[in-house]
């Protein structure tokens, strides 16, 4: 009879037929950039990230940088919201500048920048809301919010805006960029408009298969992007659904996408297993906000160990077929794997 379990008997053999490496390559950090100067805001469901102002930024990728963190993801959080987010794709917006500042100061550090509308629209939406449905717009000027009124997006005139978006990131100097809308056709629109314009070189990640999901309530708070009517349904992808998350990522992979990507991870590693086994293009998953908030306070709570757990859901995110991991870990797991664990 084989002995399986002689394989395991102790951590050098457990070591030598491991079959998953977490690794500083894989890794990316997600940052919140703010207006201002030397700002450090934390955000109070994810203790640890901060709203950081560009300054600070550039000193936090370098201490990133340090510990072996190859790639960056930036979210900016405008001084101005208005109805059609134009914000986003001002060229000395918040983001454009802080790509400026940080190719600049820093050398050899990927930026891949994230292209939504959500956090530049006073509605909160990622999408352009139809003039036709402009129901919420008028009772909100009127001081009654209608909650539970759905966003009727105008598709086509929102990824236009998405590839004048992404347009004004390259001309920053983003090495990729990352539409996160969920509208259709938004990687053609955006390949097009980058070719179009000599940025052949950019790449896209896309947020091929984004579910709307109960996992992102502390990002919101980070963002101030709460939908402030109807939420996110009619666009992100139903949680009851696998097949279309395989659909939606081929769809991808058609426009133009270099890397695809599945989101949240951990309540989706059969996501991230099918699309693994179906395409040959790199695979990104996103550890979110929520996911790290619940290990955040767990362990705050005593219940878990935070470093022994978060290697564990890397690792297993990893093992499902994730290529590299987008995570609000990132720094900690950098020096935990620089100290020896794993
Ligand atoms: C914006 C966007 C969201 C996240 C990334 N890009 C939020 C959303 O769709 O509401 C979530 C990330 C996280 O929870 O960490 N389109």
């Amino acid at each position: 009879m084989i002995r399986l379990r002689r394989l395991r008997e102790n951590n050098a053999i457990r070591n030598l037929i491991s079959e998953t490496h977490l690794s500083v390559n894989d890794l990316i950090m997600p940052y919140f950039v703010i207006e201002g100067k030397n700002k450090r805001e934390p955000i109070k469901l994810m203790p640890e990230i901060y709203r950081l102002s560009i300054d600070n930024l550039i000193k936090n990728i370098k201490e990133v940088q340090d510990l072996g963190i190859k790639a960056v993801l930036l979210f900016g959080i405008p001084h101005d919201k208005d109805n059609l987010g134009s914000q986003a794709y001002h060229k000395d917006g918040i983001i454009q500048r802080a790509i400026r500042a940080i190719k600049k100061n820093i050398k050899d550090i990927v930026i891949i920048t994230d292209v939504c509308l959500c956090a530049y629209t006073s509605h909160g939406h990622c999408g352009i809301v139809k003039e036709a449905n402009s129901r919420w717009l008028i009772a909100n000027s009127q001081g009654k919010k209608n909650k539970s009124h759905q966003p009727e997006i105008d598709n086509d005139e929102t990824i236009k805006v998405l590839a004048k978006i992404a347009l004004s990131h390259a001309e920053a100097g983003a090495d990729f960029v990352a539409p996160s809308a969920m509208m259709d056709g938004q990687v053609r629109r955006i390949r097009e408009a980058l070719d179009e314009n000599g940025y052949q070189d950019i790449g896209i990640l896309g947020y091929a298969a984004k579910y709307a999901s109960n996992f992102y309530g502390p990002f919101r708070e980070a963002l101030k992007s709460t939908p402030q009517f109807g939420d996110r349904k009619t666009y992100q992808m139903d949680y009851r659904n696998s097949d279309e998350a395989l659909r939606e990522i081929e769809q991808d992979i058609k426009e133009g996408a270099d890397i695809v990507m599945v989101k949240p991870a951990l309540a989706y590693l059969d996501i991230i297993r099918r699309a693994r086994e179906k395409f040959n293009l790199p695979i990104a998953a996103y550890n979110v906000s929520g996911e790290y908030s619940l290990v955040k306070l767990g362990a705050k709570a005593g219940i878990i160990n935070e470093k022994e757990i978060t290697l564990e859901i890397l690792t297993a995110i990893k093992r499902a077929g994730a290529d590299l991991i987008i995570s609000y870990h990132t720094k900690e797991v950098a020096s935990w794997l620089m100290a020896g664990s794993l």
